[in-house]
């Protein structure tokens, strides 16, 4: 490509305000060829706001607008849930490539048939959470597959928080908090341990009435959530998640295994870096993250894929399979049953590291 990524925004809502048009004016500081070319949202009054803040000129009130326009050549999907399918499916169709916010779709009928259009379009869709991609995921990924900690036996997912005051929709269904938090460590553990074979799951409603803009709104759609994964082997995992929790002061991420143990320090979308035990080290060791990658780096690497013609690490059958999960944990929070997951997909793998980390190392006060 011998031009600018042009990028059409749909959605100007919360994340695209605060998080990815900030992004994209940082990605242009550091030297990347990329411009935001078209804005679109249902709500007309986000016209001026992304024309005085972003110097967006071209606004529609139409998603169809964007993804015709030849000015376009990625399409930003960051509307609420509900709507990720139909404008995905209808970017790829115009042959655009495509960055949809998670998850992918909300029924798997609909994520199939973008999966099979994504194998044969000539763009390129990246599905959000762009988790594998953080230095700090791929040096645990490599610690693991190197039998650093032995096999893996079990592991643990969390990740909460209050919940937002924004949006109305995250409290319907086609929201809730397993699709906007559990994503992420669903997608996690998946890349770092391969497919699930079957889910089980305890949810319900804790909070039912929240404060969304200062107005009252009932809670339709579950926002607490245990979840029990099954990888096979009896290697088992844990996700806890929901808009259930104020505060926690733990591992985002933890991996058990035969020979040791590695812990995510801080959130999987935020890493700090992890912590490992070996049983032969007989201490803690603590790298932490250079700190350089962001939540909303998957935009960086589609810019990336499409400017090199490379194929982006994350595959749509990743997405799709964590899509499974939490579509099968909600059926099974309902009926108390475990479910069998059908879908499948491969891991990204990662060659051995460039950089040399540093690590600070903690020594066991139970050992001499
Ligand atoms: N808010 C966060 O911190 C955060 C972080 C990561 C990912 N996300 C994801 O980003 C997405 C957006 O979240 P948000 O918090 O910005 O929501 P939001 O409600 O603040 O914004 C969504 C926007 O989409 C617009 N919209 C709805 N339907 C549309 C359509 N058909 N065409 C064009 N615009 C349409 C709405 O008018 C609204 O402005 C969600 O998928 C969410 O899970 C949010």
């Amino acid at each position: 490509m011998n031009h600018n990524v042009r990028i059409g925004v749909v959605g100007c809502g919360n994340v695209a305000m605060g998080s990815y048009l900030p992004s994209v004016r940082q990605l242009q500081a550091q030297g990347m060829r990329v411009q935001i070319t078209a804005a679109c949202d249902v709500d007309e009054s986000r016209r001026d706001a992304v024309r005085q803040r972003f110097g967006i000129e071209t606004f529609s009130t139409r998603y169809e607008d964007i993804i015709q326009s030849p000015e376009v050549d990625v399409v930003l999907v960051l509307t609420s849930m509900p709507q990720h399918g139909t404008i995905t499916h209808a970017a790829l169709e115009a042959g655009k490539h495509v960055m949809v916010e998670k998850p992918m779709a909300m029924t798997l009928e609909e994520a199939a048939q973008i999966v099979e259009l994504a194998r044969h379009s000539p763009g390129y869709l990246l599905c959000a959470p762009h988790v594998v991609l953080s230095e700090t995921y791929q040096a645990m990924w490599r610690r693991v597959h190197n039998g650093e900690i032995g096999k893996v036996l079990s592991a643990r997912g969390l990740y909460g928080w209050s919940g937002p005051n924004w949006g109305a929709w995250y409290y319907q269904p086609g929201g809730g908090s397993l699709f906007d938090l559990g994503v992420y460590n669903i997608t996690t553990l998946t890349g770092l341990l391969g497919p699930v074979q079957r889910v089980m799951a305890m949810s319900g409603i804790a909070i039912p009435e929240r404060v969304v803009n200062g107005e009252r709104v009932p809670v339709r759609t579950d926002d607490n959530f245990q979840l029990l994964l099954d990888f096979g082997e009896s290697v088992f995992a844990v996700v806890s998640t929901g808009f259930t929790m104020q505060r926690y002061r733990c591992a985002g991420i933890e991996l058990y295994g035969s020979e040791g143990t590695i812990q995510l320090i801080g959130e999987d979308w935020d890493p700090k870096g992890y912590e490992l035990w070996r049983n032969d080290a007989g201490c803690w060791q603590v790298y932490e993250s250079a700190g350089r990658w962001r939540w909303t780096d998957g935009l960086r690497h589609l810019i990336e894929c499409v400017q090199t013609d490379t194929p982006p690490i994350i595959t749509p059958e990743h997405a799709y399979h964590v899509l499974e999960i939490m579509l099968k944990s909600l059926e099974s929070g309902q009926d108390g049953m475990a479910k069998p997951i059908e879908s499948s997909f491969v891991s990204p793998t990662f060659g051995e590291r460039t950089q040399t980390e540093a690590a600070h190392l903690i020594h066991d006060p139970g050992r001499t």
